[in-house]
């Protein structure tokens, strides 16, 4: 199903995360094609405070938003009085999720259930007094070195980021049968396009090796990149399958990638082509072992069928996509 711009009109749509890499994304995808929708972004954004790994707790960053015209409020999700708040003065008519400890690598655990977990049930309670439709982000993390293809019912995490997204895939399952708004979870694979920059040293490695290339600087993989395969997807088609999620009686979960694994390998290859390079790669080892994953595919069977997505980016093509801005941010960023 497609809305038309009609059909969005007077809706009113809460962001979580909306200005964190995916969150700005659809934030301008709505103001872009429903102008008359009501879009408001709720976001921690960046204070400086980090984590024991060293990385910020929360990546939001202004930049992302520029440009965006709608209601921005700067508030954190685990604030109750906030959402209590927004209960009372608004009237959401779909809400995306994308708020959470992001960080696949964060090691406080009591950190990662209150926010992505438990501050989750109360925008779910949100969703429910509101009947609204809720569209949240699980993760590919959820399955860990689950055999591939992924499936939806086969999860292994093997982090606390991975646990805490299959979490919510448990609670959302609670509240799908006991409350009649539709909610849908998308776990996404491993994401790559615009606005990711302000992740820092979290954003995929498709913009980290892109800026190392256009650095004159080596590549530098882990060991065994050739073998390490995950399957990477392209933010467009993150969009398309969030906007496809918003049909009525979609409720489920549902994997997000394009169903092909891929190598980190491949991605320095197919960015020196596109770049012009031809840069010797630096192998180094991989300090994740135990918590890392090996090989990611997504099966998307289901994803097809209850929602229609179809994803429209191969590698090749979503970083040929790409390139153009990687190249801006390094002028505008990194240089
Ligand atoms: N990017 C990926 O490859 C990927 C893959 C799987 C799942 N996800 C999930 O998708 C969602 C969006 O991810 P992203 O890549 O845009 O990451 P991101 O870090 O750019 O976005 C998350 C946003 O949430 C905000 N945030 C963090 N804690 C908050 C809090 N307590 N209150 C309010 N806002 C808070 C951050 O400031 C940030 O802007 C996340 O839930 C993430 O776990 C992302």
């Amino acid at each position: 199903m497609r809305y038309t711009e009609d059909d969005l009109k007077d809706k009113t749509i809460l962001i979580t995360g909306g200005a964190g890499f995916i969150g700005s994304n659809l934030a301008f995808y709505f103001q872009e094609n429903h102008p008359d929708a009501k879009v408001v972004v709720l976001d921690s954004f960046r204070s400086g405070e980090t984590l024991s790994n060293g990385n910020l707790k929360s990546f939001g960053h202004f930049k992302n938003l520029i440009g965006f015209s709608g209601e921005i409020i700067s508030g954190d999700i685990n604030d109750k009085d906030l959402l209590l708040d927004l209960e009372v003065n608004y009237d959401f008519d779909y809400i995306f999720h994308e708020a959470a400890i992001s960080d696949t690598t964060a090691q406080e655990q009591d950190l990662m259930i209150k926010t992505n977990v438990n501050a989750y049930k109360d925008l779910l309670d949100l969703a429910v007094a509101h009947n609204a439709n809720m569209i949240y982000a699980s993760s590919a993390a959820t399955y860990g070195n689950a055999e591939s293809p992924q499936r939806v019912g086969r999860e292994a995490p093997n982090n606390v980021y991975g646990f805490s997204k299959l979490s919510m895939d448990h609670l959302s399952r609670e509240y799908m049968k006991e409350c009649d708004i539709n909610i849908v979870g998308l776990r996404y694979f491993n994401v790559y396009g615009a606005r990711e920059y302000f992740k820092n040293t979290t954003a995929s490695m498709v913009l980290q090796f892109g800026h190392q290339i256009l650095a004159g600087k080596n590549p530098r993989l882990f060991e065994g990149s050739d073998k390490i395969l995950r399957d990477f997807i392209y933010i467009e088609d993150i969009i398309q399958a969030n906007i496809k999620a918003m049909a009525p009686n979609t409720s489920g979960i549902y994997n997000v990638g394009t169903g092909k694994a891929r190598s980190f390998q491949d991605i320095v290859d197919i960015l020196q082509k596109e770049l012009g390079t031809s840069l010797e790669c630096e192998y180094i080892p991989n300090p994740f072992i135990g918590s890392y994953q090996f090989h990611t595919e997504a099966d998307i069977a289901t994803t097809k069928e209850a929602l229609g997505y179809a994803p429209a980016y191969e590698m090749e093509e979503g970083i040929k996509a790409y390139v153009p801005e990687i190249k801006r941010i390094y002028e505008t960023e990194v240089k």
